[in-house]
């Protein structure tokens, strides 16, 4: 791990000063729980792109330097227009590349756009466009720190159920419970996750799943068994998933704007 990075200054001109933290953010996906329409990535949330936010949101953080955007396998040149359209105000690199039929692939081919230099991956997904600056710093100090994957995170408010899925020809009957857990010990997760390079380049290595793959790539990092830590998440992180986080989305941008404003 590069618990000890810190210590070290290496002797790297001004002009050959490589990026120490990247961005990846996984866009490629479609939405299906969204409804018909644009892939969701691309859907406008007050008249901007859902990941034009995301960008925003990552590229806001003064440690990130380079933000690596997974576009969908056939839709890159489109993701990079879009994004041409609205320059950063920072100094911030932007690339697209294009992803691939799971997140965890699209993770996959995002990391593998990060150059030599890089230290510190974050894992953003596009579909959490709000998430704070705060938030994103948090995770960065604590990989920083020496912990090698870093989740941001809340409790959970609902009591969460164990049960034994009815699918197929069962689907819609009643399901049996087999277990309630202890809200307490459990936590909602959230993006972006950060990581020590290294580990999460072995994690997408090493790590096959079958089916729809990973959602979450701390667990890749727990299956090789390197600890993962969590650290405060923020409800504005919360990912849009449903139609009804749209109404959210706008909710909280509204508020946003109103604040600015005094
Ligand atoms: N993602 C991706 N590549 C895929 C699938 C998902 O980059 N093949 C990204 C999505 O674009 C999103 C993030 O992973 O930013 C989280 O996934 P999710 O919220 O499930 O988004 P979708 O897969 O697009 O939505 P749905 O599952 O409803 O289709
Ligand atoms: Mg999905």
């Amino acid at each position: 791990m590069n618990a000890n990075a810190k210590s070290v200054t290496p002797p790297i001109g001004e002009s050959e000063r490589p990026a120490r933290t990247a961005a990846v953010i996984p866009a490629a996906g479609r939405g299906v729980r969204l409804g018909p329409g644009a892939p969701k990535a691309l859907r406008p949330l007050s008249g901007t792109p859902m990941l034009v936010h995301a960008v925003r949101a990552m590229a806001g953080s003064r440690a990130v330097s380079l933000v690596v955007v997974v576009a969908p396998p056939d839709g890159a040149d489109e993701v990079q227009r879009l994004l041409d359209a609205y320059p950063l105000t920072g100094t911030t690199e932007v690339v697209v590349v294009p992803g691939g039929e799971t997140r965890q692939e699209s993770v996959r081919l995002g990391l593998a756009a990060v150059p030599d230099g890089v230290t510190t991956v974050l894992v953003h997904d596009a579909a959490r466009p709000l998430v704070p600056v705060d938030t994103v710093d948090a995770v960065v100090a604590a990989v920083r720190d020496g912990s090698p994957a870093v989740v941001p995170a809340l409790p959970v408010t609902d009591t969460v159920k164990r049960v034994e899925p009815r699918t197929g020809d069962r689907a819609g009957e009643p399901e049996p419970v087999v277990g309630t857990p202890d809200r307490a010990v459990l936590r909602a997760v959230q993006t972006p996750q950060g990581f020590d390079r290294a580990t999460l380049a072995a994690a997408h290595e090493k790590i096959v799943l079958e089916g729809d793959g990973a959602t979450d790539d701390a667990g890749m990092v727990e299956r090789m068994g390197v600890e993962v830590v969590v650290v405060p998440g923020h409800e504005e992180a919360f990912k849009v998933t449903r139609p009804l986080d749209l109404v959210l989305a706008e909710a909280v941008l509204a508020r946003r704007r109103k604040n600015d404003g005094f």
